[in-house]
């Protein structure tokens, strides 16, 4: 859990909100053209000089927690492998044979020590060194040093496993999420977190659907029976971190606050945080010892995407009460997502090309998702080969409207 001051403080904020019937605001609504959202050449551009080149949250720790455990994944029509050694240490490659171009091991997690090419039996090992050739004696001379499998940049931290899909410098997360986001993430030891279900869910064009995650401003409308009946609609508390956030979505039980003394409060219980990672992850729940991780990747074509969620536990899920209550948590995320938010946002996409708005309007309320696109926008603009490290800076000297 953060820092209670820390806690405490948001929560007051909330709460004064709710009092006041209001939210955190930008300082004017913003406008984005449409045709950001049906642009094709801009969709590809969005996958190669922003997913493909900025540090993009590829795994959890608790995905693969021991060693010779790996997680096979594709992102973006990269076929990543992520493979823990024994000596403890996430590395990354990509999952392909460097005979000829076999993928290695199908999407998934499992415990290997060798990955055996499926085509002709080349083996590696789980730091990616080539151990093996197949009747090496028939196939003729391999230099198995210059044969191992290619490495992805890649770090470990605050419970994740983080990859670049482009260039061989090293990845500086420390400067990717900064020092104060850093700290806190780091408060969630979500390294010691456990997986209780993970499903991928298929949505419309990334946009749309990351869109949904940025405000609370839908709640009451459209998840009326799945998350409206606990919690709060329209009332956001957002700080940003360069391009990521953290915003609190408050329960409605928040209202009991009032009449505790603030010794007493337990902000946890109140406080549904989300944290984000530019451009894509969300991350819900997390202060109760529950959360839920988003991982909104671009799809096939500009029109879909798929989503990673995976459903977490601070403790092992071990008693029968737990359980049940976890089925019940994962099952309303499930529904939520895929009945609501996505099934709207099918028809928001079918409806892009409908001219019936030149321009999509974000709300002074809305101010996550104005300070999320404002920085797409940034991300875009940077120059290939530039490091892109180079957007943090961009982004704390960007206007704070358009
Ligand atoms: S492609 Fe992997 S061993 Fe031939
Ligand atoms: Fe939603």
């Amino acid at each position: 859990m953060i820092d209670r001051a820390l806690a405490v403080a948001l929560a007051q904020r909330a709460l004064k909100h709710l009092h006041e019937g209001t939210t955190d605001q930008a300082q004017d609504v913003m406008r984005v053209p449409v045709s950001d959202y049906l642009d094709e050449g801009l969709w590809h551009d969005e996958v190669d000089r922003v997913f493909k080149r900025v540090p993009l949250m590829a795994a959890l720790t608790a995905e693969l927690p021991g060693p010779g455990d790996y997680k096979a994944l594709d992102l973006m029509g990269v076929p990543v492998l992520l493979s823990r050694g024994r000596d403890g240490e996430a590395r990354a490659f990509l999952n392909v044979c460097r005979h000829r171009g076999a993928q290695l091991c199908p999407a998934g997690t499992g415990t290997r020590h060798r990955f055996r090419c499926p085509y002709h039996a080349w083996v590696y090992d789980d730091r990616g060194a080539l151990v093996a050739v197949h009747r090496p004696g028939t196939f003729g001379e391999v230099d198995a040093a210059e044969f191992g499998l290619r490495p992805l940049p890649v770090a470990e931290r605050y419970g994740f496993v983080w990859v670049r899909l482009s260039g061989d410098e090293p990845l500086d997360l420390d400067a990717w999420i900064g020092e104060e986001y850093g700290e806190e993430l780091a408060q969630l030891d979500l390294g010691s977190w456990h997986v209780y279900e993970q499903r991928e869910l298929p949505g419309p064009g990334w946009k749309v659907a990351y869109d949904g995650y940025l405000e609370n401003y839908h709640v009451q409308a459209l998840h009326r029976t799945t998350f409206a009946p606990t919690n709060t609609s329209n009332l956001m508390v957002v700080d940003a971190f360069g391009p990521h956030q953290r915003i609190l979505y408050p329960s409605k039980s928040l209202a009991a606050l009032k009449d505790q003394p603030q010794s007493e409060w337990d902000p946890a219980e109140h406080c549904g945080a989300v944290y984000t990672f530019f451009p894509n992850v969300s991350m819900a729940g997390t202060w109760d010892g529950h959360a839920v991780v988003s991982q909104i990747l671009p799809g096939e074509t500009p029109e879909r995407s798929r989503t990673i969620q995976t459903v977490l536990t601070r403790e092992p899920c071990e008693s029968e009460a737990e359980r049940c209550y976890m089925a019940e948590f994962s099952e309303l995320l499930r529904r939520g997502v895929l009945e609501e938010d996505y099934r709207t946002g099918a028809q928001v996409q079918a409806a892009l090309g409908s001219t019936a708005n030149t321009h999509f309007t974000f709300g002074r309320n809305e101010l996550a998702l104005q300070h999320h696109h404002r920085y797409l926008k940034r991300a875009l603009t940077l120059e290939p080969g530039e490091p892109e490290l180079r957007l943090r800076h961009l982004v704390d000297t960007a206007p704070t409207a358009d």
